[in-house]
């Protein structure tokens, strides 16, 4: 059809998507679009390894879909699709499990992390979650994975649970590259900005979500937390003003060098509402975007239902591909 390279990415509909997933990954999703042949899913699968209310998770399945389209994610350009709309995602999950070693999934950080967390609810789910992502990814036969710093563990693994499967049964997996963008940037906690930008953290003032409105985005601006200088330079022991320096830079498109210049001599105060404003301009026209797709679900469930179909295309063929190599009667 085109020689474009293919990309493959999904994000899961856990609560609302904040600042950080926009500047970290999904404006990489939306310039990737044009360059590249793009399949993006909901992983909605993914989310129930930690426990959901079933009515507020069905709300952040449609919203987090919306939200991608009202981002921009072009559903004629991009293959768009709700991962568990396609039985090939879990079917093929279970084939690669016996591929996969109890040992290596034990040794996941990101396993480790959750189970700490959740010591309550320590599930297989939890347990097998990076096979499902290697099964997401490898139906697809992407050249690459764009991932940030916390799911780069799982591409490893899905790259040699892919290059065993190919060893024992013989070729059927492409083995995919991760993607590190050109731009993106790594957005800290405005509370604590040692710490990543979470939308599950306790703190609302931590973070920004994409739907925060203008004067939500500027108050949390301006009650970030900083130093007791008054220089606007990136620095390592300015953790804060470096955090929002890099936003700025983010959105504006300035360097960071521009930006010290530019606030020269000005203080916090000045600066921190210099982003805030940048920010509410920036995400204003995406909420806006938003209210009305959300408004319509029937136009959003046609959507939704031809981007399955056309990723189901993909996936039924890799997927019989494997299961016909294992010495399945098809
Ligand atoms: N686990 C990823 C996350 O939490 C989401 C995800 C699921 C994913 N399947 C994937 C990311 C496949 C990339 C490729 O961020």
């Amino acid at each position: 059809m085109d020689d474009k390279k293919k990309v493959l990415s999904c994000i899961q509909p856990s609560g609302m998507l904040t600042l950080g997933n926009y500047l970290g990954a999904l404006k990489n999703w939306l310039n990737m679009q044009d360059e590249f042949q793009c399949t993006y899913a909901v992983a909605d699968l993914h989310a129930i390894t930690v426990r959901q209310d079933p009515q507020k998770f069905k709300g952040q399945i449609y919203s987090t879909f919306a939200l991608l389209l009202a981002l921009g994610i072009d559903p004629e350009k991009s293959t768009l699709f709700i991962q568990s709309h396609l039985p090939e995602h879990t079917a093929l999950s279970w084939a690669l499990s016996s591929v996969t070693q109890f040992g290596e999934l034990s040794r996941m950080t990101q396993f480790k992390a959750k189970s700490a967390l959740h010591a309550d609810n320590i599930n297989v789910g939890l347990f097998s979650y990076p096979v499902l992502m290697a099964a997401d990814i490898l139906l697809y036969q992407p050249d690459f994975v764009p991932v940030g710093a916390d799911q780069k563990q799982h591409l490893e693994i899905a790259r040699d649970i892919a290059m065993r499967f190919n060893r024992i049964y013989g070729e059927v997996f492409k083995i995919p590259e991760p993607y590190i963008p050109k731009i993106g940037a790594r957005v800290m906690s405005l509370q604590d900005p040692e710490k990543k930008m979470s939308k599950s953290d306790d703190n609302i003032n931590s973070f920004v979500a994409i739907l925060d409105d203008r004067d939500t985005i500027i108050r949390k601006f301006k009650r970030a937390v900083t130093d007791s200088e008054s220089s606007v330079r990136l620095s390592e022991d300015k953790p804060g003003v470096s955090n929002l320096i890099n936003i700025y830079s983010a959105v504006t498109g300035k360097t960071a060098a521009k930006v010290e210049k530019e606030f020269e001599g000005k203080g916090y105060g000045e600066f921190k509402l210099a982003v805030g404003e940048a920010v509410a301009d920036e995400l204003a026209p995406i909420k806006e975007r938003y209210e009305k797709i959300i408004a319509d679900k029937a136009e959003l469930e046609r959507i939704f239902r031809a981007g399955d179909e056309r990723a189901e295309r993909v996936a039924r063929k890799t997927y019989f591909k494997a299961m016909k190599k294992m010495g399945f009667v098809l």
